[in-house]
């Protein structure tokens, strides 16, 4: 509210004045929500603000919060700095070297004046650094851009993500068509999932393959697998998290359970790794088929955050159906919390599953409830070593 430049003693509005009146309030909310008001009112005044910027440590906080403001303002504009490094390869031809300017925009196919401006914002971005005069080198994160093909591949697909929620008010309102990610996800589509083809699921499950490395670490760090005989991957893609699993705990049986299409390309890429005669695959669709039994745990990663609640419970029941009591369920996605990686994820996935038409990013306890009201018991939240990618919530069948 501007108050016009009437000062900072502004009186309430007779809105303002309603909003602190309703109820029902505790006598700490309404305290709280008249202190906010009257704080907004201050805030609201270009006399208050310039006389904030007249004492060195109000200025200090009131710039602190302009600079977030003019970040969050701008966010765009540093994604597509990040974009066209990825594009042009900066990372992997950076990768354990240096390299001038002109080395590196021969590399990239680009000139190098056009490259020099580029490398100068990717520098302000702290993505690459100067190791001497007109020579550039990785910084720490550039570094992790360069190793990891499958946060590279995460932020390609991105492209997707920006067209279509380029029309931001009618993506909120609702007033757009199906977009380009609800076609990428071909299961989300529904229909036989029985039918779709290789060419429909190949795009999205080299992507999970590729993104997997980073979760797979996490997940394995945050809980002992090494517990468990056998572990049945549902929902598995081509097996990322089970090599990885497999690595780590060599003597555990594995199997894996996906669409048929899906278990085709699995197999491949576990005939790849060495891994067929440790892995049972099971092609189905895991909302109506029978789940196999004889495994002591069962995982469904990145899985139900797919979905919508009723569709996770008609996936949950049909795995209540079929799994045996005692059976240990393992969900592993990014959750909805308080720390400041888990309301990243929420806020970054409410919106892609918003564009993909499908899908919640949930709290733990809301996955608990979903589990609850399949049938599951026991449950247990466990905070992973990393909040930003992944929170795991265990039950028993
Ligand atoms: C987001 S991907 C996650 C893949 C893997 N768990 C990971 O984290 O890399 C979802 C997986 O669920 C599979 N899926 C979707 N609907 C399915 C269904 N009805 N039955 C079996 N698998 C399904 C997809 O094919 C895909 O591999």
């Amino acid at each position: 509210m501007d108050t016009g430049g009437k000062g900072f003693t502004a009186q309430p509005t007779a809105a303002e004045e309603a909003a602190t009146r309703l109820r029902p309030f505790s006598m700490m909310q309404s305290l709280a929500i008249t202190a906010r008001l009257w704080r907004n009112r201050q805030i609201a005044s270009p006399r208050f603000r310039s006389f904030l910027a007249r004492l060195p440590l109000l200025r200090m906080i009131g710039n602190r919060k302009a600079n977030k403001l003019f970040r969050l303002t701008t966010g765009f504009v540093h994604t597509q700095i990040l974009s066209a490094c990825i594009h042009l390869g900066i990372f992997e031809a950076l990768d354990g070297k240096a390299l001038s300017t002109t080395a590196l925009a021969t590399q990239c196919g680009v000139s190098a004046d056009t490259l020099g401006q580029l490398l100068a914002q990717a520098e302000r971005l702290d993505l690459v650094i100067h190791g001497a005069p007109d020579l550039w080198m990785l910084s720490d994160t550039g570094t992790v851009l360069a190793v990891d093909r499958g946060l590279r591949e995460m932020i390609r697909h991105h492209d997707m993500l920006y067209r279509d929620i380029a029309d931001a008010g009618a993506f909120w309102r609702g007033d757009r068509g199906q977009g380009e990610l609800h076609r990428y996800w071909a299961y989300v589509r529904r229909g036989d999932l029985a039918a779709i083809e290789n060419a429909a699921v190949a795009p999205y499950s080299a992507l999970m393959r590729e993104s997997q490395a980073m979760l797979a670490d996490c997940i394995l760090a945050s809980h002992d697998f090494g517990q468990y005989r056998s572990v049945l991957d549902i929902g598995g893609g081509e097996g990322a998290f089970l090599c990885a699993l497999a690595e780590r705990h060599r003597s555990t049986e594995l199997a894996l359970f996906d669409l048929p299409a899906v278990t085709e390309l699995a197999g491949r890429h576990l005939d790849g790794r060495g891994l067929t005669a440790r892995c049972r695959l099971h092609p189905g669709d895991f909302a109506t088929d029978v789940i196999p039994t004889g495994h002591d745990c069962v995982t469904l990663v990145r899985i139900l955050c797919d979905h919508d609640d009723d569709r996770v419970l008609t996936i949950l029941r049909n795995l209540h159906r079929h799994l045996e009591p005692g059976t240990r369920l393992i969900i592993a996605e990014a959750m909805a919390g308080d720390s400041e990686g888990a309301k990243l994820a929420a806020i970054y996935f409410t919106t892609y599953f918003a564009a993909m038409g499908s899908g919640r990013c949930r709290t733990a306890s809301e996955i608990a409830g979903l589990l609850a009201r399949s049938g599951f018991r026991n449950f247990e939240a466990v905070t992973s070593v990393n909040p930003l990618l992944v929170g795991l919530v265990i039950a028993t069948r």
